[in-house]
């Protein structure tokens, strides 16, 4: 069983707000040592560009097999957790990291992003329509959060009137952990998983009869060196990929139209008048507004590859969301713009082996569901007095946006 750090004790944020937009924070950071022990954490902290690029990707000294950790995913039960099975590629090393990762990529080929491409653009299309006839709408309720369930559970090939239940288990598996109510969160995780397994396991019992152009009908084909998935392991890997894609996506799609609104508003009509430049958008977000991201790795072997003593087995956490800011790669890194050359430079997916297998999908409903939105409506505005520290919830990727009101016209 993995030991979860909590963040909060390395951080010390004050408030939401500060968590949501810790920019002083990285600034400071960016500008100390390139690996700073947390004495009551007992980590390594590694913000600089560079340094987070060679944690990620020097698998060799920094393992992600670890007995420590920050991510707090699913629960240690049989249906909960990824165990020690061929789908548990996000806590393996090369050479086994790669057979799994192949094994698992069958669910993410180029053909299958071509044919998904247009069944994101109906369902973008449909929540669009929806929202025509308002004046004002909440980005967060109407598009942020249903898009990525509605379009995860088509992919799976699952009935999308189901979703509220996904919404509501990958919710609880993915909450993040708390000292204080360990236990609680524990139960509750246990009770979803199990939920959740008993509802998709005659799915994939079925689909074995009847395969279709759906994930979970391709982790049933695929075969990688004799190996193929088990029943039981296709539900626990939709239950991460669930998890790994739902969260993360809306959170990418409600932080564009914060930085609409609030970080930079004259992009809008910046975009709008060159639509080509929407996924400069996607990427300008992902290094600016996608707070809080970090990874954590496990010193392998003794080294001094980061400046200080690093010892076999302590913990180190790389903090990407500081790294998008290091001015040694970023020009005025503080500022949000539209136009950047090197802007997808930024290390929010990760480096290396474990490189975000789902980039490609997030990007393209980002990019589908912000383009079909900016044809849409001719301007949008804030709506006035919204108060942001009461609208940010914690959630299993830092603070998220629980509600974001918004002024639009067609
Ligand atoms: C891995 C971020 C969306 C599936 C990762 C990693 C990061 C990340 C940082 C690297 C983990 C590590 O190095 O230990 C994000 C962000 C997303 C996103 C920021 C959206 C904005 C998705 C989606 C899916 C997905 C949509 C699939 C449906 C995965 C998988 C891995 C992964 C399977 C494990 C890869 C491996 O260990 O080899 N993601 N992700 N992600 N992501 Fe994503």
């Amino acid at each position: 069983k993995q030991e979860v750090v909590a963040l909060g004790e390395i951080t010390s944020f004050q408030s939401r707000t500060e968590e949501f937009g810790p920019y002083e924070w990285y600034k400071r950071m960016l500008e100390s040592e390139p690996a700073v022990y947390d004495e009551g954490s007992r980590t390594w902290n590694v913000f600089r560009y560079e340094e987070v690029k060679r944690v990620l990707s020097d698998y060799e000294h920094f393992s992600s097999e670890r007995s420590r950790t920050t991510i707090n995913v699913g629960v240690d039960t049989k249906e909960g957790s990824l165990g020690d099975s061929k789908i548990n590629i996000i806590n393996s090393d090369p050479p086994e990291h790669r057979k799994r990762r192949s094994l698992l990529s069958a669910a993410f080929t180029p053909r299958s992003l071509k044919q998904w491409e247009p069944r994101i653009q109906q369902v973008v299309d449909e929540l669009i329509q929806n929202m025509r006839g308002s004046t004002e709408i909440d980005i967060v309720a109407q598009y942020a959060t249903p898009l990525p369930v509605i379009i995860m559970s088509d992919l799976l090939g699952v009935p999308s009137h189901d979703r509220h239940l996904f919404k509501r288990w990958v919710d609880i598996l993915f909450l993040p952990f708390q000292k204080e109510n360990a236990e609680e969160v524990n139960r509750l995780k246990e009770q979803a998983a199990k939920e959740y397994f008993n509802y998709l396991y005659p799915f994939v019992i079925q689909k074995r009869t009847q395969l279709a152009e759906d994930i979970i009908s391709d982790l049933i084909r695929v075969e990688v060196d004799g190996e193929r998935f088990t029943d039981d392991e296709i539900v626990r890997a939709t239950m991460f990929l669930l998890g790994a894609g739902i969260e993360t996506t809306s959170n990418l799609l409600a932080n564009t139209f914060y930085a609409f609104l609030y970080d930079n508003p004259e992009v809008y009509s910046e975009l709008r008048a060159d639509l080509s430049l929407v996924p400069h958008m996607v990427e300008e977000v992902l290094r600016y507004r996608f707070n809080v991201t970090k990874l954590d790795r496990t010193v392998k072997k003794d080294n001094d590859l980061l400046g200080a003593p690093l010892s076999k087995g302590e913990m180190v956490i790389v903090w990407m969301s500081a790294a998008n800011m290091d001015k040694r790669v970023f020009e005025d890194p503080f500022t949000f713009k539209l136009r950047r050359d090197n802007g997808s430079k930024h290390l929010t997916f990760g480096n290396g082996p474990h490189f975000c297998l789902g980039a490609p999908l997030a990007r393209l409903e980002a990019n589908i569901a912000i383009r079909t939105f900016a044809e849409t409506f001719r301007r949008i505005e804030p709506v006035p007095g919204f108060q942001l520290e009461a609208n940010l919830q914690t959630s299993a990727v830092g603070q998220s946006l629980s509600r974001l009101p918004m002024r639009v016209e067609l």
